[in-house]
């Protein structure tokens, strides 16, 4: 039976309880875990808890997160992480980055939302920053709150400029799962439950290879399939981690000129610093006419992605009709407070330099590990402090990342491969907290190490 007041008491029950700093209370604790785990189970979605370390590795009680510093979050029971997860490079400046939590309370306190009828002045600002940090000409740009959406519309903008209706996408390519965006993407499990996505032309070629990509143009050509954009992620970081070679972008860059199409950078996850340059296409002065923006941009405070085009480009959703792309909350007063302060701390403290600084020291280790333990280890790649840890199979995987999980180190595979653990910790992290993410790691690998000498088999390569 449903019942209001039940609704409301349990409501209420929650709200105290997110009031407080800190649970001495064991007896809360296990309330909080036991409800989390069953509500979960229950209202959202049974079969992810079968796919989480938080439950599966957890033995007695499933690991549910209460609050987090910098690189490191408490569980309910107190337990101390470490994030080199970064919420999947969304976190480039910290849990709780005090900066960012200062400006949006002060806007919090002021007004949280926009009338959406007055002019106000955050979303300006915060349009007229990202002008002046973006790559090119790029001057204009639009909000939302999560990065599918950045995609959809950077591809609505193609269409309504250039009249086309093709698309060229890479291999392996992640871009979200709403619907356009899930056309443009590669794994099958996702696109292929709902039958036809798109209804015309979305091509794919392979990442790294320029010549195939010029070889499709000059195909849509002839046939005469009108291609509105090619569409490529600087760096295939769901896929496993794959770093383009140098050539791809710059020819990439020079062929969608010559067939007269649109280049859309899909800079989410390799914006803020995070590969050496403010943006990864800025590693070979590429500028795209379009590009989508990027998990870090909010700060890990309050939601916000952006497109961003050239003015040409813009006019068709200035003019004839200035209202044909809008949404209710687009550009809210607390996102764009975050962003504004998650810029500004980025360009202060320089965050290309710190990147390059930290991957360079992680790197040095991570490779250092490889050749200790070949049965382990297949490679690792990296462009910044974005790196991928490849093992020799799909099982070595699980046993890595579980024995990191015991010792409280948070990792998890990338979209495409259940091969890598991918390596995105925040752009802050301090090299004691680095020293102490490998010391956790070497006694992780010594302990599958020694599971491979104790049962060969088990520890296939496959
Ligand atoms: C390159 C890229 N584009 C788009 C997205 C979609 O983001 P979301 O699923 O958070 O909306 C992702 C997510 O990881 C991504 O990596």
């Amino acid at each position: 039976m449903k019942d209001k007041k039940e609704a409301l008491e349990y409501a209420q029950k929650w709200l105290k309880i997110i009031k407080q700093e800190e649970l001495p209370d064991k007896e809360l604790w296990e309330w909080i875990i036991k409800e989390s785990v069953s509500n979960f189970k229950e209202h959202f979605n049974k079969w992810w808890l079968e796919n989480r370390k938080s439950i599966t590795q957890a033995w007695e009680w499933a690991v549910t997160e209460w609050n987090g510093k910098w690189a490191m979050f408490r569980d309910v029971m107190w337990r101390k992480y470490i994030d080199f997860l970064g919420w999947y490079g969304l976190m480039s400046h910290g849990w709780s980055n005090p900066d960012i939590i200062e400006a949006v309370n002060a806007q919090l306190l002021r007004s949280p939302m926009p009338s959406q009828e007055l002019m106000d002045p955050l979303r300006g600002a915060f349009a007229r920053i990202m002008s002046e940090i973006t790559p090119g000409k790029i001057k204009y740009s639009f909000f939302a709150a999560s990065w599918t959406e950045a995609v959809e519309w950077a591809i609505k903008l193609a269409k309504l400029y250039t009249k086309k209706d093709a698309f060229i996408v890479a291999t392996d390519a992640f871009h979200g799962k709403t619907m356009w965006s899930l056309s443009m993407i590669w794994k099958s499990n996702y696109r292929e439950p709902l039958g036809v996505l798109y209804g015309w032309h979305v091509y794919h070629i392979p990442f790294w290879d320029a010549d195939a990509l010029e070889q499709q143009l000059e195909t849509c050509r002839k046939i005469w399939i009108w291609v509105a954009a090619v569409m490529f992620e600087p760096i295939q970081w769901e896929a496993w981690a794959i770093v383009p070679p140098d050539d791809f972008w710059p020819r990439a860059r020079e062929l969608t000129k010559r067939y007269e199409t649109l280049l859309i950078a899909d800079e989410v996850q390799t914006g803020l610093g995070r590969t050496g340059k403010f943006w990864w296409v800025e590693n070979w002065d590429v500028a795209p006419d379009i590009m989508t923006s990027w998990k870090a941009l909010w700060g890990w405070v309050m939601p916000v992605s952006s497109f961003s085009a050239r003015e040409e480009i813009w006019q068709s959703m200035m003019y004839p009709n200035p209202f044909i792309h809008t949404t209710t909350t687009w550009g809210w007063a607390l996102a764009c407070a975050a962003a504004i302060a998650s810029i500004s701390v980025a360009l202060r403290d320089d965050y290309p330099k710190q990147a390059e600084e930290k991957w360079n020291y992680i790197k040095k280790e991570l490779e250092k590990l490889a050749e200790k333990y070949p049965n382990i280890y297949h490679k690792i790649t990296w462009k910044g402090l974005l790196l991928g840890q490849h093992f020799v199979s799909n099982d070595i995987w699980y046993k890595v990342s579980s024995e990191c999980f015991k010792r409280w180190l948070l990792v998890a595979w990338t979209l495409n491969s259940s091969k890598t653990i991918r390596v995105e910790p925040p752009i802050v992290i301090t090299y004691e907290e680095i020293d102490e993410w490998l010391n956790r790691l070497k006694d992780a690998l010594k302990a599958v190490s020694k599971m491979c000498d104790d049962d060969k088999k088990r520890c296939r390569i496959a």
